[in-house]
């Protein structure tokens, strides 16, 4: 029996497998652990099942002597230090394909939620600001037969595509490190939706180059790591009209104040990273977390390791 480090409770019964096999510490509160808290937490446990909040750097990998399992509740293991990991021997877990429809329906609400001004709409409801019916008022642009630009077609990208066949679009594509493909679908696409992992190569991916080169009409959408996209140049292109507008489910940071200038202008569309966030997919992420760190605990290879070659 290990002592095991859970930095968040979880969505249904998985962490009662964990706790049938090894003695759980867990942080029960809505806010992460501060980072002393953290520190001081990991310094005796042997297994951190943690989430996109914490980061894990090497510093807190020296604090943790006898950590041998990590397993990170989210696809994205941009807070895992995962080189510092693996130079001491630890596996890093994630918990893929079980998030992928949910994150691509959302991509979907959200071209759909700014294309349709459905939560510029419904603010004017609320506040009794809807006057009349009108023939000119509140139009927006059909996701129906436009071409998307799908950045980054790994998993999620490739299920956003699936699902935008039935709205007859064009998708064009560009794969990790694909400028040319990058640059026909920053021209082309009335849509720009990234599906990327945040990597050195991807931070800043999107920035007033980019967003200058798209047309005036479209719009950009990120499902996938705020830091992909400047976002001080993505204010600027929403407030002078480079673009129609953003939908975003993740920025820089989270959460963004609420006096952060990227709020300032009505064409954006943001959600609080909800990607993943239905009762079945988190309920099925924290199997997938329990069984990654159960595996690396027991010296066995995890279902779902972004560091398998620790294993050599
Ligand atoms: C969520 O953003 C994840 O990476 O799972
Ligand atoms: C709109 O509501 C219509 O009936 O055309």
């Amino acid at each position: 029996m290990d002592r095991c480090l859970v930095t968040r409770d979880l969505p249904g019964p998985a962490l009662d497998r964990l706790r049938a096999a090894h003695q759980v510490e867990l942080w029960a509160h809505r806010a992460p652990p501060p980072r002393a808290e953290l520190e001081r937490a990991v310094a005796s446990v042997a297994g951190l099942l943690c989430t996109l909040t914490e980061r894990v750097d090497d510093e807190l990998l020296a604090a943790a002597p006898g950590l041998r399992a990590i397993s990170n509740y989210a696809v994205g293991t941009d807070n895992v230090d995962v080189a510092a990991a693996t130079a001491r021997g630890i596996g890093v877990g994630n918990t893929p394909d079980v998030l992928t429809d949910s994150t691509a329906d959302l991509a979907v609400a959200l071209m759909l939620g700014i294309a349709r001004r459905l939560t510029e709409g419904e603010r004017l409801v609320r506040a009794g600001e809807w006057v009349t019916w009108e023939p000119d008022f509140m139009l927006g642009r059909d996701l129906y037969g436009a071409t998307v630009g799908i950045v980054g077609f790994g998993r999620i990208g490739r299920a956003v595509a699936r699902r935008l066949e039935g709205f007859d679009c064009r998708v064009l594509v560009a794969g990790n490190g694909d400028a040319d493909g990058l640059a026909t679908a920053l021209a082309e696409a009335d849509f720009v939706s990234l599906h990327c992992p945040l990597t050195t190569e991807t931070r800043g991916l999107i920035g007033e180059p980019e967003l200058r080169a798209m047309r005036p009409s479209a719009y950009l959408v990120n499902t996938a790591r705020g830091p992909i996209v400047d976002q001080g140049a993505l204010e600027v292109a929403l407030r002078e009209g480079w673009i129609a507008g953003a939908a975003l489910d993740v920025t820089d940071p989270e959460p963004l104040p609420a006096d952060d200038p990227l709020l300032g202008p009505p064409n954006l569309l943001v959600v609080p990273h909800v990607g993943s966030a239905t009762h079945r997919t988190r309920e099925a992420m924290a199997e997938l977390a329990v069984s990654n760190l159960l595996a690396g605990l027991a010296g066995e290879r995890m279902p779902h390791c972004v560091n398998p070659e620790i294993y050599d």
